[in-house]
Order: structure tokens, then C-alpha cells, then sequence
């Protein structure tokens, strides 16, 4: 059986992550992002449509070049944001994007602002690239406290 490293031990030590917590049956969970709604028809057909087409095997390393393209056009539709395809990195999800900016911008010892109440493995994701991360309440005294942010 291969051992652990000592980076995802530190990590099973966390007190946030092991913390267990009771919901209320009735209670609305806000520290989820899971949707509570089926999948549309349209995504699921435009899903099978892809597989059937044999879109299934590897493309671009940066991601499609397609669906970057229509990132940057609803970047810039909804939000007013200008991208360009190349400025756009393709992730399986939230969770490898934010450990790729810990793993590309953190060194040991860097503090990372966490909104608290939080999705856990974000501060697990600090911690594994050497990161120290400073949680803070939404009180709406966030630029008091830190001024220089
Ligand atoms: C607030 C929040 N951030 C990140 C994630 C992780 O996202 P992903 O599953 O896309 O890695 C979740 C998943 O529930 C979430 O609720």
C-alpha cells in the first residue's frame, strides 16, 4: 500500500475539512454550488449529440477553441469583459481552476482572502501549495480591514 505524501496528510488534518455539520431538513444550503435543477434538454442532447459525433477525444490542451470563443463572447456580453480565446484556460471544473492558480501564483507563506462561510476545499487547496489563508466574515467591513487590498 503506498504511503501518503506529508503534504496530503497536513491536509486530513485540517479541522475545516473534517468539520461535521447537522443541515435542518427545511435549511437552504448556501455552501454548495450544486444545482437543484435537472440538467436542460438541450445541454443533455447537445451532450449525446457530441458523443455520437465522436467529439470525445483530445483536443486543444488549452481547451476548445470553440467553446473559448464563445467564453470571450459572453464575457464580453454579459459582464463587459474583453478577452481574448488565448487569455481563456479550459478546466473540468472549479475545483482544478482554483488549484491551478494556487499551484501557478502561491509561495510558501502566501495569504490567500477567503470569503467565510466557504467551500472547504478551497482552503485545502491553499494549504497544499504552501499557502496561508486568512478568512473573512462577510461583515461589510472588508476594506477596513484590509486596506491595502
Ligand atoms: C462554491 C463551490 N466552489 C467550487 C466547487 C467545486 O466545483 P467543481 O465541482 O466544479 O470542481 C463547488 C462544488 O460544489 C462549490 O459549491
Amino acid at each position: 500500500m503506498l504511503e501518503k505524501s506529508a503534504r496530503v496528510k497536513r491536509l486530513q488534518g485540517s479541522e475545516r475539512s473534517q468539520r461535521k455539520i447537522s443541515i435542518p431538513q427545511d435549511a437552504i444550503r448556501l455552501d454548495l454550488g450544486e444545482p437543484d435543477l435537472p440538467t436542460p434538454l438541450h445541454i443533455q442532447e447537445a451532450a449525446t449529440r457530441a458523443m455520437r459525433d465522436n467529439f470525445t477525444h483530445y483536443g486543444n490542451a488549452f481547451g476548445d477553441e470553440e467553446l473559448r470563443e464563445a467564453i470571450c463572447f459572453s464575457l464580453q456580453r454579459d459582464y463587459g469583459v474583453q478577452r481574448k480565446p488565448d487569455e481563456v484556460l479550459i478546466t473540468v471544473g472549479g475545483m482544478e481552476a482554483i488549484h491551478l492558480i494556487c499551484a501557478t501564483y502561491l509561495n510558501p507563506g502566501d495569504e490567500v482572502l477567503i470569503l467565510d462561510p466557504e467551500y472547504s476545499a478551497y482552503a485545502d487547496s491553499v494549504a497544499l501549495f504552501d499557502g496561508r489563508t486568512i478568512f473573512v466574515p462577510p461583515d461589510g467591513e472588508f476594506s477596513s480591514r484590509f486596506p491595502n487590498h
